[in-house]
């Protein structure tokens, strides 16, 4: 039987440093999602610490999971489904939601839907516009990951383009890192450009006219390293909101040329950004500005569902369902899992 349009999912995330549960109905009605994040535990550290997150969603899970069924005033039996990110991510932190995802499934006997983060970072905005359809091109910017995707139908993908070396968020976090600002990076980045200069320093825009969709931030990220330590050499003062806009402008105008290229080329009239940098707000203007001019639309979730959530995990594992692609019990976590790709997914009826 196939799944009813009213299946109600128990969303469960904990791939890097974000405990979230959440209840979706239908794929897109949030019925509550709960979002713990451990940024203050690891803010002293200036990034993740695996170990320490672990320990944590430990923590946090099980009275998460009790908290998104009470808000969304249902029973267990209610479930149709429970949805994990079982990869990329983590390991260790990616094992306990998991883990627990498996428990539930067993327990309640309802079919238990592993999910890929970045495909759910993604359904994020099939969540949030119910309307919006492929085909399209997807951006997606995440702490882990820079893909350029071409989305013609629904799951399905073909990846144009990716980083050759930092992903987005990850300059964003290691900028901030060195610049004293504290973890994580991208807010604090984009918060300070709005008082600085875009045009204060020329950093290199890298890969900008290499004709492919393929990105390149170590380099950006030295340069801003070696500026700062020039000034600080020369008891100069280092103009922190300067240096922040120039570094985001220098990002976010290799995006705009590419996602702009991509979406011409490959001939879609809709773009969506997904993923924890999706709420960059220079980005978003940026890249509205730019595909104004060529009548192609862009999609981008709220910042709730721009970060690590459950809800987007609840809306990608409602489409797995309905789709009869349920996962075995043994199902791995995997720290590395391409987009697209469903490890040890099997094909059986829905419940
Ligand atoms: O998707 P996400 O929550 O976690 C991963 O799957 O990696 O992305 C987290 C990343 C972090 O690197 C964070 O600094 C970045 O997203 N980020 C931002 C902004 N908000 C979060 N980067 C730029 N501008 C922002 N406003
Ligand atoms: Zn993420």
């Amino acid at each position: 039987m196939p799944a009813r349009k009213e299946g109600l999912i128990l969303g469960i995330e904990t791939s890097c440093d974000e405990t979230s549960t959440a209840v979706v109905r239908g794929g897109d009605e949030v019925r509550s999602l709960i979002i713990s994040s451990q940024a203050d535990l690891h803010a002293r550290y200036g990034g993740v610490v695996p170990e320490l997150a672990s320990r944590a969603h430990l923590e946090a899970l099980l009275p998460a999971v009790e908290e998104a069924m009470h808000e969304a005033g249902v029973g267990y039996g209610d479930l149709d489904g429970v949805a994990v990110t079982h990869g990329p991510g983590l390991i260790g932190a990616l094992l306990v939601g998991l883990t627990a995802a498996k428990a539930i499934s067993f327990a309640l006997d309802i079919p238990l839907l592993a999910v890929n983060h970045l495909e759910a970072h993604i359904y994020a905005n099939f969540l949030h516009f119910p309307e919006l359809e492929p085909p399209l091109v997807a951006f997606v910017v995440s702490g882990g990951h820079t893909l350029l995707v071409h989305m013609p139908a629904h799951r399905s993908y073909r990846v144009l383009g990716e980083t050759l070396d930092d992903a987005a968020g990850e300059a964003y976090d290691k900028v901030a890192r060195f610049l004293g600002l504290g973890y994580p990076g991208g807010p604090v980045i984009d918060r300070l450009s709005r008082q600085g200069d875009p045009h204060a320093v020329p950093f290199p825009r890298a890969l900008m006219h290499d004709g492919t969709y393929n990105f390149s931030l170590s380099g950006l990220k030295t340069a801003v390293i070696n500026h700062v330590r020039k000034l600080r050499e020369r008891g100069e003062d280092v103009p922190v909101e300067d240096i922040a806009a120039s570094f985001q402008a220098a990002v976010v105008e290799v995006q705009v040329h590419k996602v702009t290229r991509a979406a011409r080329e490959v001939g879609v009239s809709r773009v969506i950004l997904a993923g924890g940098v999706a709420a960059n707000r220079y980005l978003r203007e940026k890249l509205e500005e730019a595909l104004k001019g060529k009548a192609i639309g862009l999609y981008y979730p709220p910042l709730e569902l721009c970060a690590d959530n459950a809800a987007m995990v609840a809306a990608l594992g409602w489409r797995l369902l309905k789709d009869g692609e349920l996962s075995p019990l043994d199902v791995d976590a995997a720290a590395v899992l391409p987009l697209g790709s469903g490890l040890g997914r099997m094909t059986g009826n829905s419940k």
